[in-house]
């Protein structure tokens, strides 16, 4: 497998473990800074246990580990299929992507999300592999609208390269012949029953720039943060009344459960159905961190701080307008309504924004004053 240093392959790892307690993962993962790739894949195992209120699993879980250093763009598929732990590979589960949304003036995003695909079907090819598993994403829909189907999407353009370069890897593995599972989540948030998650990604980048914008606007103009203030934010974006976020414990479990069964070249949404609106994030954050005066909507003056808030945030505002529905066919039929049919709601919207901040904005005495008050 790749990708297990991640949100979504830590997650993987640790759930299969449970459900098939006989199963051998061989990872390919990345070295860092005077860190060899098992230091990383220790790390990450180490603190997704930690996540889970399991700690003591972690000597169990790396037991059933093997890493391999490599990098899925410039790994020698021969030799990576040569190596003694490599031998016996039986299926491949690619989760490894960069999932940087902004633009790719170096090509880097499509390098790693196609060529890294390429590269980890040749290397499937090599082992001679059972079946494909590819983690994908519901936005290869892209700038389509209306119902989105779970199998192939047609091409209706791109918001950004990495919905392109999702969008033709699931190609790739379509078309390679290989029997393939294709597992497609959302915008990935904390989980369902306290909101927190291990590593916030892509949307909790709003979160994070709205508290730092308050402290700044309060500290300059000597105000108590805590209370009710306009910092004058505008969100130029039509605002949906679909956005999906995928709990983190949803997408562990449906992917998790999917795996399982046979592999018959389906796609599944992992995406609930429960999407919420632009407006009632507006809501949920304005009360929680006491804002005055957000505003959503397109046609305000163009200026310096709209400009900044697009330069920084523009590559999220795709997914607060978007207008699609993915369609929950499959993933109905292989978990049952009962699984599929969570609800989000306002109340999912705070508890994962007060997870978010009790979680990383520790440092910030008004940002947990406020929290706490929601306890
Ligand atoms: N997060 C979301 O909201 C979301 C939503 C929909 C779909 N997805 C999909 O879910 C999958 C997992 O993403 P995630 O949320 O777990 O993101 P993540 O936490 O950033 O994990 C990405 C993983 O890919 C690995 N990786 C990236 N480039 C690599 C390379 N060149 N060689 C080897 N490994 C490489 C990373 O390793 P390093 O630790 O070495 O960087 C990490 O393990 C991706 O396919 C993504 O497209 C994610």
């Amino acid at each position: 497998m790749t990708g297990i240093t991640g949100l979504v392959g830590s997650g993987f790892v640790t759930a299969l473990l449970l459900d098939k307690p006989d199963t051998q993962f061989v990872c390919l993962a990345r070295g860092g800074k005077n860190r060899t790739a098992m230091d990383r894949v220790v790390e990450a195992v180490k603190s997704e246990c930690e996540f889970e209120g399991t700690p003591e699993r972690f000597d169990e879980v790396m037991s059933h580990i093997a890493v391999v250093d490599g990098d899925i763009v410039s790994m020698d598929p021969v030799a990576i299929a040569a190596l003694p732990e490599c031998q016996g590979v039986t299926q491949v589960f690619h989760c490894a992507a960069d999932v940087n949304l902004g633009k790719d003036p170096t090509g880097r995003t499509f390098r790693i999300n196609y060529n890294g695909t390429e590269n980890m079907l040749a290397l499937a090819r090599l082992f001679h592999a059972k079946a494909f598993h590819y983690v994908s994403t519901a936005y290869v829909a892209g700038r389509s609208r209306g119902v989105s189907p779970e199998g192939e999407v047609p091409d209706n353009g791109f918001n950004n390269p990495y919905e392109e370069s999702k969008f033709k890897a699931e190609k790739l593995v379509r078309n390679s012949g290989f029997p393939f599972t294709i597992y497609r989540p959302a915008i990935i948030t904390g989980r369902r029953c306290d909101g927190r998650i291990r590593k916030p990604l892509a949307v909790y980048r709003i979160f994070e720039f709205i508290a730092k914008k308050k402290s700044h606007a309060c500290a300059k103009l000597g105000i108590d943060p805590t209370q009710p203030v306009d910092i004058g934010l505008h969100f130029n974006v039509v605002p949906s009344e679909r956005v999906y976020f995928s709990p983190i414990d949803y997408v562990q479990y449906a992917i998790t459960k999917c795996f399982q069964l046979p592999v018959t070249n389906q796609t599944y949404h992992v995406t609930g159905n429960s999407p919420v609106s632009t407006l009632m994030i507006e809501e949920a954050l304005t009360s929680l961190l006491r804002l005055d005066n957000v505003s959503i909507g397109t046609g305000s003056e163009n200026s310096t701080e709209k400009r900044l808030i697009e330069r920084l945030l523009g590559d999220l505002f795709p997914y607060f307008s978007a207008d699609v529905t993915f369609s929950q066919d499959n993933i109905t039929q292989a978990l049952g309504a009962d699984q599929v049919n969570w609800e989000y709601g306002s109340d999912g919207l705070k508890k994962m924004m007060v997870a978010f901040y009790q979680d990383f904005f520790r440092h910030a005495d008004w940002v947990r004053a406020l929290m706490a008050e929601q306890n």
